[in-house]
C-alpha cells in the first residue's frame, strides 16, 4: 500500500499520523485540512514530502478528486471539544456530521479501499460500568458526542449498505506534543503543560476527581495504522485507549512532581456536558487489531513536557 490521505492532517493527532506513515515507508501522503484548528507548522519536518490541500471536508467537489483511488483514507478532520460543540452547535454539526458524510461519500465514489474514522470515547457518556466496552449502548451527553457517534453510524452503514470498508476507532483523551494549549477549548493536558511551564496554577472544572483514560498520541497513531490493514474488521468500532484511568488531581500531582514545584490548582464550577469517568476496555482492539500501548501516563507526560519546554517560545499565545 502506498497512497494515503489524512483529513485533519495538520492537526495534533493528524500530523503525528502523517509522520508515522512516513516512518513506516509510505510513499504518497495527501493531507487535507482547512487550518481551522490545524496548523501547517505541525507538518514542518514533512512539509516537502506531503501533498497539502487547504480544503474543507464539507465540499464534496473539492474532496472527491483528492481521495480518488487512495488505498486508505484516515478521516481525522473534525472540530473537537465538548464545550465548543455546546457554544457552536451549528458549525460543529456541519463539520463533524455533514463533513464526515461527504468524506465517506467521496471515498465510496472514488473506490477507496478502506477508511479509518477517528470516533470518540465521548459516545459512551456516563455509562455506569467501567471500563467501557464497545458492546455497551452509547449515551452521548453533548452535541460533540452525538456528532462523533453519528459519524460512526454513517461509517458502519457505508460498509453494510454501500460496500465501503470502514473501521471506527473511539479515541480516548489523546495527549502529546503539538496539542495546542491556547484555545478556550484546548485539551486539559495541554492546558496543564502551559500552566506548569509558566508556573501558574491551572483551573480544574469541578472537584478534579473525574477520571480519564489519557492516551499518548504515538499509541493512538500506531493503532490507527494497524486498523488500516487488519483483516476481518470492516464495519466495526474499537476503543482506542490506554486502558488506565487517572483523575485530573492525580495528573496535576504527577506534573508538579516532575517539575519539582507546588502550585495548588484553582477549582471552578463543573463543565456542562462533562463525563464523570472514562476508561477503555481494550480487549477487542488488542485481540483483533494488535493494539499494544507502550506509554504509561508518566512516560507520556514526561515526553510531552519535554516537547512543551523545548517549544515554549512557539506555544505562547
Ligand atoms: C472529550 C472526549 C475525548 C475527545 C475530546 C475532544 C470524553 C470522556 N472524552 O474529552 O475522547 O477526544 O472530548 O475534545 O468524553 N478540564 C479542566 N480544566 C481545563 C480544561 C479541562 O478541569 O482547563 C477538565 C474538563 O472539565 C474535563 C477534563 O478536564 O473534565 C478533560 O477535558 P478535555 O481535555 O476538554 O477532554 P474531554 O472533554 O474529557
Amino acid at each position: 500500500m502506498s497512497h494515503y490521505v489524512v483529513t485533519g492532517g495538520a492537526g495534533f493527532i493528524g500530523s503525528a499520523l502523517v509522520r508515522a506513515l512516513f516512518e513506516e515507508g509510505a510513499r504518497r501522503v495527501v493531507v487535507i485540512d482547512n487550518l481551522l484548528t490545524g496548523k501547517e507548522e505541525n507538518l514542518e519536518e514533512v512539509r516537502d514530502r506531503i501533498e497539502f490541500h487547504r480544503t474543507d471536508i464539507r465540499c464534496y467537489e473539492e474532496l472527491a478528486p483528492l481521495v480518488r483511488g487512495a488505498d486508505v483514507v484516515f478521516h481525522l478532520a473534525a472540530i473537537p471539544s465538548v464545550p465548543r460543540s455546546i457554544a457552536e452547535p451549528v458549525l460543529t454539526h456541519e463539520v463533524n456530521i455533514d463533513g464526515t458524510f461527504q468524506v465517506l461519500r467521496a471515498c465510496r465514489d472514488g473506490g477507496v479501499r478502506r477508511v479509518v474514522y477517528a470516533a470518540s470515547s465521548s459516545a459512551y457518556g456516563d455509562t455506569e460500568t467501567l471500563p467501557k466496552v464497545e458492546t455497551m449502548a452509547p449515551r452521548p451527553l453533548s452535541p460533540y458526542a452525538v456528532q462523533k457517534l453519528a459519524g460512526e453510524y454513517y461509517a458502519r452503514v457505508f460498509y453494510t449498505c454501500l460496500g465501503l470498508e470502514t473501521v471506527s476507532l473511539r479515541y480516548f483523551n489523546v495527549y502529546g506534543p503539538r496539542q495546542d494549549p491556547n484555545s478556550p477549548y484546548s485539551g486539559v493536558i495541554s492546558v496543564f503543560m502551559k500552566a506548569l511551564i509558566e508556573r501558574r496554577p491551572p483551573t480544574i472544572f469541578g472537584d478534579g476527581e473525574q477520571t480519564r483514560d489519557f492516551t499518548y498520541v504515538e499509541d493512538v497513531t500506531a493503532l490507527t495504522l494497524k486498523a488500516a490493514r487488519a483483516p476481518g474488521v470492516a464495519g466495526k468500532v474499537y476503543n482506542a485507549g490506554n486502558g488506565g484511568r487517572y483523575s485530573l488531581n492525580q495528573v496535576w500531582e504527577i506534573l508538579q512532581r516532575l517539575e519539582g514545584v507546588r502550585l495548588p490548582p484553582v477549582y471552578g464550577p463543573p463543565r456542562p456536558g462533562d463525563v464523570r469517568h472514562s476508561q477503555a476496555d481494550i480487549t477487542a482492539a488488542v485481540r483483533e487489531l494488535g493494539h499494544a500501548p507502550r506509554f504509561s501516563l508518566e512516560e507520556g507526560l514526561k515526553r510531552t513536557l519535554d516537547w512543551y519546554k523545548q517549544s515554549a517560545g512557539k506555544i505562547r499565545s
